[in-house]
């Protein structure tokens, strides 16, 4: 059995977390920082780094406390190396290079997507490649085969905005506050779906790809006009929302050949509507539906320890003079 420590903070979260190639998470620990960006309306890089330069090592500190373990019991340690904030990735890569440097572990470095499109398979023993992954997060929207560890087909992504990017450019438009998904998600709730038209780009075209650049606009001419609640168009805008992502996930079913499920991730979708959507979805075309439970949608460490889990298994690990990248397509 080999012991992972795992550590994030390529946005706003700063995380730790130590988890087993048994997929046991021995301990995991997490500090957000909306209190810090919510002035702003946004994450403001400058503000995130710092804020990852005074939590990182105690969140580390914390976890080994926690799970009874030192240094010197763990087998590696995974680092997120990118995409992100490029201030923060620095942080927790940094802190992982020091950490391997002190207790002579390797270093894995880890593609945030790649900890987001393992995250499925900590949640699930079960789940084998080859996989359809939906991966919506703030920064991205893509549609992903997933072949095998380090093995990615990019079926599909987004021609503008990412989802979550949607969501929280709806939060603001509205006043709903900050982080935006899970207000939108809030106000939803007592709105009326089918009270604003809005349009859902991109639907029934042909090829997978995603554009929610409209619907963004479209939400600002409903607030504008004055005609509707801001819970009717957050409404609308998730409906919107949801039929947009079913519609391009089927296509990318009918294009991904032989799979065995099923899968989203990222932090949209701890969205329950859109997962029940896409429960339905995949309940039409006969396959497993596999969502990781919210906290694992959205970032974390476990996931960046489970994804150094299965490369360090793969043998896969990385020099100390391993950069930090601020794009880095899966
Ligand atoms: O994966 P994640 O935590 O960070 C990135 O890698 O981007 O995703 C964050 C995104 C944000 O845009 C946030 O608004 C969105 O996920 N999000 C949600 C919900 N919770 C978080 N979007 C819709 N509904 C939610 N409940
Ligand atoms: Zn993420």
């Amino acid at each position: 059995m080999a012991i992972i420590l795992g550590l994030e903070s390529s946005c706003d979260e700063t995380a730790a977390a130590l988890v087993t190639s048994e997929r046991e998470i021995l301990a995991h620990a997490l500090a957000g920082q909306e209190e810090a960006h919510r002035p702003f309306g946004g994450v403001v890089p400058e503000i995130a780094a710092r804020a990852h330069v005074e939590v990182m090592t105690p969140l580390v500190a914390q976890v080994f406390e926690e799970a009874e373990l030192s240094l010197s019991d763990i087998d590696a340690v995974a680092a997120t190396a990118g995409p992100g904030l490029i201030g923060g990735v620095m942080v927790g890569l940094m802190t992982g290079k020091g950490l391997a440097l002190a207790g002579g572990k390797p270093l894995v470095a880890v593609n945030h997507l790649e900890g987001h499109a393992l995250s499925p398979r900590l949640a699930d023993p079960a789940l084998e490649f080859p996989y359809l992954l939906l991966l919506v997060s703030g920064g991205h929207c893509q549609l992903l085969l997933v072949k095998g560890v380090g093995s990615y087909e990019r079926l599909a992504t987004t021609i503008d905005d990412a989802a979550g990017e949607a969501f929280d450019k709806t939060a603001k438009l509205l006043g709903l506050g900050f982080p935006g998904g899970p207000a939108v998600e809030k106000a939803a709730q007592t709105g009326d779906p089918a009270s604003v038209p809005l349009p859902r780009p991109m639907v029934g075209r042909a090829d997978p790809h995603f554009s929610f650049a409209g619907l963004k606009s479209a939400v600002l001419r409903a607030r504008d006009s004055g005609h509707y609640t801001p819970e009717d168009i957050a409404a609308s805008f998730q409906a919107a929302t949801i039929d947009c992502l079913v519609d391009r996930t089927a296509r990318g079913l009918a294009s991904a050949g032989d799979i065995t499920a099923l899968v989203v991730a990222g932090g949209v979708a701890s969205n329950s509507a859109i997962r029940g959507a896409l429960r339905a979805l995949a309940e039409r075309n006969g396959l497993p539906f596999i969502a990781p439970p919210p906290w694992l949608c959205t970032d974390n460490a476990a996931m960046i320890a489970w994804a150094g889990v299965e490369r360090f298994a793969a043998d896969l690990s990385d020099p100390l003079d391993i950069p930090a990248r601020a794009r880095w397509p899966l």
